[in-house]
């Protein structure tokens, strides 16, 4: 049976009694939990002896003008589906709980990299990530946390948060889980009407169209940074036409860094990654295929 804590000292005295000898993954949601949520658990169940979802719609992480209030919030469907999968605890704080002072004073930045991708058009959303993610980690000290890829900015921040901060935890990363045609499965798929919805697979078949072209390019030798500029662009177009506004459409290093060249050509022996924030109708929607 799970059990539900709302105050910080009440999670802390329900943990202590399972340190040292047990060990305790944390898996942090803003709830409205879905399969990809599920799959964390399941991930963070083979990983420690007890488990703790947080539930936690983040307000430092919403810009002004974003989906704060019309957020998805299903406490009780998402405490059932947490039960059936065998989680021990859920963590699911008030604002004034997680933060006593509004706006609070004390900031993570999260530096170079959150001005990048997403950080473009939500230039203070990964220094919220950084501070709710600090306070869980200080709140529940777990061993292990996990997060899933298709966040893969965020994914690289908390990477960067957990060395600079020497946060004795390991995380770890979950591949992206799709619906039958592919699409990420996000809590803000809700909002796709149903027309959108069945344009919205057409996004990752563009990724993996891209990703196809530039393995083609990368075997024959011939992915200059032009060559890749133009893949990109005619990307672009395919998801303009089928209805997206695409926010950022990139190739990085799986580090998040750019992409370097040698004799005019990409480095081969650097890794790639797609990365892209596409609107269709009311949903910013994520994807993300590693070349
Ligand atoms: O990925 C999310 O759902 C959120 O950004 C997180 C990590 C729970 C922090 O609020």
């Amino acid at each position: 049976m799970t059990s539900t804590f709302t105050t910080i000292s009440e999670l802390r005295t329900a943990l202590k009694p399972h340190r040292p000898s047990q060990t305790i993954a944390l898996v942090p949601t803003m709830g409205n939990l879905h399969d990809g949520h599920l799959k964390l658990v399941d991930i963070a169940k083979q990983h420690a002896d007890i488990v703790v979802v947080s539930i936690f719609v983040n307000p430092t992480q919403f810009g002004v003008g974003e989906d704060l209030d019309s957020y998805p919030r299903t406490l009780e469907a998402d405490t059932k589906k947490l039960n059936d999968a065998g989680v021990d605890f859920i963590f699911a704080p008030s604002v004034a709980e997680m933060y006593p002072v509004m706006p609070p004073p004390t900031q993570v930045l999260a530096g170079e990299v959150s001005t990048l991708l997403c950080g473009q058009s939500r230039p203070t959303h990964f220094d919220g990530v950084g501070l709710v993610v600090s306070k869980l980690f200080n709140i529940v000290q777990p061993d292990v946390a996990v997060f899933g890829q298709k966040d893969y900015q965020q994914l690289a921040i908390i990477r960067q948060l957990v060395r600079d901060l020497s946060y004795p935890i390991e995380i770890i990363g979950v591949p992206i889980v799709r619906a039958n045609d592919e699409l990420a499965l996000s809590s803000r798929n809700q909002y796709l009407t149903d027309a959108e919805r069945a344009i919205a697979p057409t996004l990752n078949q563009e990724l993996n169209r891209l990703a196809d072209n530039i393995r083609s390019l990368k075997k024959s030798d011939a992915l200059t940074l032009v060559a890749l500029q133009t893949l990109l662009q005619q990307t672009k177009e395919q998801l303009d036409d089928a209805g997206f506004e695409v926010d950022y459409l990139e190739v990085k290093r799986q580090d998040l860094g750019e992409v370097t060249t040698k004799e005019g050509k990409l480095n081969a022996s650097e890794k790639l990654v797609i990365l892209t924030a596409s609107k269709l109708g009311k949903a910013r929607l994520l994807d993300n295929v590693e070349v």
